[in-house]
């Protein structure tokens, strides 16, 4: 695992509007754990239904406390850099699947979204974060919470694996590209901000545009796509939606 030495130094000082930026990344952020929390607690109750492996169950339920946990801090970064709104609501929570699958697909094709697919994303720009920021407090809190993001992502490999046990899982390599668009390719595409100024802001831990493509990017197609087809998960299709998008500054389109 790659080791993030602190890169030292100190943040430039920060105006009203890059603090503003600041705000609105952790007050998402926020809004992000909110739906994550209620996604696992949800989950939770599925998977011990569905009488899955101790283990997963243990691990789902795990990921609920920590996500709570996250709200606070990031609740906490929001509020420390201006944030005066009330807290955003929770993001989209609900079950996700393909409507014609059986229940036991949908709660296989939810956990590898949110779990092989999102959590690993998450873990990865909590990564970029640590690498660029220089704020001790961004810097403690991102460590904080990258930690735990990592078990969440593998609950959702281990649950895959104990689907393929089963001879489960085969069916989401067509869908690949449905669920690759529906983990936020909008907001990771999106362009940055009128007034954003990137150097001043990486320090204080923010992703470009350019850097968060990249990183969605490579984190799909160099540990997702390989994690997918070791358990026997065909990938062509997903692959082949990945590289129909691009890695430039131009958001991503949806295509087929
Ligand atoms: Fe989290
Ligand atoms: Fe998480």
């Amino acid at each position: 695992m790659k080791v993030h030495a602190d890169p030292g130094g100190s943040p430039p000082a920060l105006d009203a509007t890059q603090s503003r930026f600041v705000a609105n990344t952790w007050a998402s952020r926020a809004s992000s754990e909110r739906a994550a929390a209620l996604r696992f607690e949800r989950l939770t109750n599925t998977l011990r239904a569905s009488q899955a492996p101790q283990a997963v169950v243990d691990l789902a339920q795990r990921a609920v406390v920590d996500e709570r946990r996250h709200i606070g801090l990031c609740d906490g970064l929001a509020a420390h850099f201006g944030w005066t709104d009330p807290p955003l609501p929770p993001g989209p929570h609900a079950a996700i699947g393909p409507p014609q699958a059986s229940a036991s697909e949908r709660l296989l094709y939810e956990m590898v979204s949110s779990c092989c697919l999102s959590e690993t994303l998450n873990a990865c720009m909590l990564r970029a974060i640590l690498d660029r920021a220089l704020s001790p407090m961004i810097r403690d809190t991102t460590r904080s919470i990258l930690g735990d993001e990592v078990h969440h992502a593998r609950l959702g490999w281990l649950y895959l694996e104990h689907a393929r046990h089963a001879d489960l899982g085969e069916y989401l390599g067509p869908l690949l590209p449905r669920m690759l668009r529906g983990i936020g390719v909008e907001h990771i595409g999106a362009p940055d901000p009128p007034g954003w100024d990137g150097p001043s802001l990486a320090a204080w831990g923010e992703i470009d545009q350019a850097a968060r493509l990249a990183i969605f990017h490579a984190a799909m197609r160099d540990v997702v796509l390989p994690g997918l087809e070791r358990v026997g998960v065909p990938t062509a299709q997903g692959r082949k939606w990945l590289a129909s998008t691009t890695e430039s500054s131009q958001p991503m389109a949806p295509s087929a």
